[in-house]
């Protein structure tokens, strides 16, 4: 091997967060809460953990106020399991749920400054399918936020709270390879880009909160970095994913790139509108309208644009739909959502105020991720954990979400499983032995990989690679699915994974090679397209956003998650983890409302 590829350091610490998001530093806060003594490393790719993309989400964190006269807690409860198709985990459900107002009392009292209205008590907007008694009432206004910026209100808050309880960050480095042992995680290879050196990070806990993977569609929310590195990590160590079939459309992204157009917009009286101007989710969701889920506004839109109902961008070339937010106020445009509509005038040159905002579905979130159990602990299979390695945020599929997510609920899963994890974490670096020396091995797997980058020889372009993965993602494995399009995106995943063998890099120095890391990420970015397309493959069903055509129907026989485990390219292993059905089986109150259920709005 060569000499240049070796551990220069070892570091040892606690608890070690791969992902300085907002679920990683909610979990690190955590931990110092309950262990002030405790040694934290968070490890981010970016330069700075305020570049995270959770400083990116707009809409708002669902809580229910215990003190609210109409709302309640289980009405948030039956919503997010009738969201989740029916595929969520209801003991994840009922912990989240009813943690959250504490959560969000949290991040009052740490600095958050919530949106007030006149009279000065915290705002509350509504997004789709959050209903008030049991989707018989209208719609619940649950969701706090900070204006349109409640993901930065979230970060700036506990990033405060790491750098005040001295958390240490290694920025703009990633991590290549888990440290394991006889079944236990010791830590992680850590390759730190400004040094262009790998180090050994020895740790008790290992907290993997890498984020989404949305990078692997060309029309994204996501930010550059969601190229899913933490699960690619995992498969790489043999251990399984969950749900990955399950990938969420924003019905609105701004044409063009598909940057977020909050929900929220709708949420404050926006309308969808096709090119004959009908407010065509009347015909889909007579009830809900526009605030019906995202998965059913998604496939209406993507429906109308089949049809021919759809407007052409001539900018991009892209069918869109409208969304009409003229009628709203100056003050709902100018303070409650001052940055998303001035994105409309950024990107895509229009005035909100006076004019049609052209929208489609977006590549926004992945429901599906790491799995763990409701504290957190990965699972190597349906019933083992991997002691010591813990997952959270985006990353991780404990699962709040099944098949579809509510809007508002990836803030409140990540800040409440964030607390619950750092609670986990806090009792297992009390009660562990510390990781000893290093294994020998360590590092090899990393070394290899690199190497194979730096020697390989041909005329293959990385960016030519990844672009056609983003466009095959988008074309074949989208918001509606057939076995056909999913069978040739598989066996087109082959030939690019086959082709990245052929990229030559242009340097071969570790020091800030950012070639380097697009090429780790590329290998990342085509893992996981592949097991996206082998799941939805084998899900002959339709389910919460995963649609399929030539199966519409929701079927019982898929009454499961899916687990996920590939090694080698291509080659994916499916197995099986039950749907938490605990509050339909204890039969307490309401229970009748959470047994599988026909999704109507
Ligand atoms: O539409 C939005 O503001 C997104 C919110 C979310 O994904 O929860």
């Amino acid at each position: 091997m060569d000499g240049k590829f070796r551990i220069r350091s070892i570091r040892r610490c606690d608890a070690l967060i791969i992902g300085a998001g907002g679920a990683g530093l909610r979990t690190a806060v955590e931990i110092l809460v309950k262990r002030p003594e405790a040694t934290i490393l968070a490890v981010t790719k970016v330069s700075s953990p305020q570049k995270s993309h959770t400083t990116t989400a707009q809409g708002g964190f669902a809580a229910v106020n215990p003190n609210d006269p109409y709302d309640r807690p289980i009405y948030h409860m039956f919503d997010t399991w009738k969201g989740s198709d029916c595929s969520a985990d209801q003991n994840v459900i009922k912990k989240v749920v009813e943690s959250a107002w504490e959560q969000t009392l949290w991040l009052e009292h740490h600095g958050l400054h919530f949106t007030r209205n006149e009279e000065g008590r915290v705002s509350r907007r509504t997004f789709g399918g959050h209903t008030l008694d049991f989707g018989k009432g209208p719609s619940a206004f649950r969701a706090v936020f900070e204006a349109d910026r409640t993901g930065k209100g979230i970060m700036d808050t506990v990033w405060g709270e790491s750098l005040k309880r001295k958390v240490s960050f290694i920025n703009q480095s990633i991590a290549t390879e888990l440290i394991i042992k006889d079944g236990r995680c010791l830590g992680a290879v850590i390759f730190e880009e400004p040094k262009g050196e790998f180090t050994a990070v020895l740790a008790k806990a290992t907290i993997i909160s890498t984020g989404g993977l949305g990078q692997v569609y060309k029309i994204t929310t996501n930010c550059r970095q969601n190229t899913g590195d933490g699960l690619a990590l995992v498969l790489r160590e043999g251990l399984p994913v969950m749900d990955l079939e399950a990938v969420q459309f924003h019905p609105t992204g701004i044409v063009g790139p598909g940057i977020l157009a909050s929900e929220a917009l709708r949420g404050e009286g926006g309308v969808l509108l096709n090119k004959n101007m009908e407010r065509f989710m009347e015909r889909y969701a007579p009830k809900a309208k526009d605030l019906a889920p995202r998965d059913v506004v998604s496939r209406s839109i993507e429906i109308e644009i089949r049809e021919g109902r759809g407007v052409m961008s001539s900018d991009f070339n892209l069918p869109h739909v409208w969304l009409d937010i003229r009628h709203l106020s100056d003050y709902v445009h100018d303070v409650k959502l001052p940055e998303v509509t001035s994105f409309f005038s950024r990107f895509a040159g229009i005035n909100p105020k006076k004019d049609l905002c052209p929208v489609r579905p977006t590549c926004h979130y992945q429901m599906g991720g790491i799995p763990t159990n409701e504290f957190g602990e990965a699972q190597r299979d349906a019933d083992r954990v991997v002691p010591g390695l813990y997952a959270v945020g985006e990353a991780a599929a404990a699962s709040l979400h099944g098949f579809n997510r509510l809007g508002t609920n990836s803030l409140v899963e990540l800040f409440t499983m964030g607390k619950f994890v750092g609670d986990r974490v806090a009792e297992y670096i009390r009660e562990s032995d510390d990781p000893g020396d290093l294994p020998k091995a360590s590092g090899e797997k990393t070394f290899s990989l690199f190497s194979k980058y730096f020697g390989a020889k041909g005329a293959e372009n990385l960016w030519e690679i990844r672009m056609a993965m983003r466009e095959l993602m988008t074309d074949k494995v989208g918001v509606f699915r057939n076995e056909k399009d999913l069978d040739e995106a598989i066996e087109q995943l082959r030939e690019l994974d086959e082709r990245s063998e052929h990229i030559r890099m242009s340097g071969s120095s570790l020091l800030m090679n950012q070639e380097l890391i697009d090429r780790w990420e590329l290998d990342n970015l085509l893992t996981v397209a592949m097991v996206i397309a082998q799941c939805a493959k084998a899900r002959r069903e339709s389910r919460g956003a995963h649609s399929r055509e030539d199966y519409p129907e929701r079927k019982d026989e898929f009454n499961y998650h899916t687990l996920a485990y590939m090694q080698e390219y291509g080659k994916v292993t499916l197995g099986k983890r039950p749907i938490d059905m605990s509050i339909f089986e204890e039969k307490g109150e309401h229970s009748e409302y959470f047994d599988f259920m026909a999704r109507r709005y």
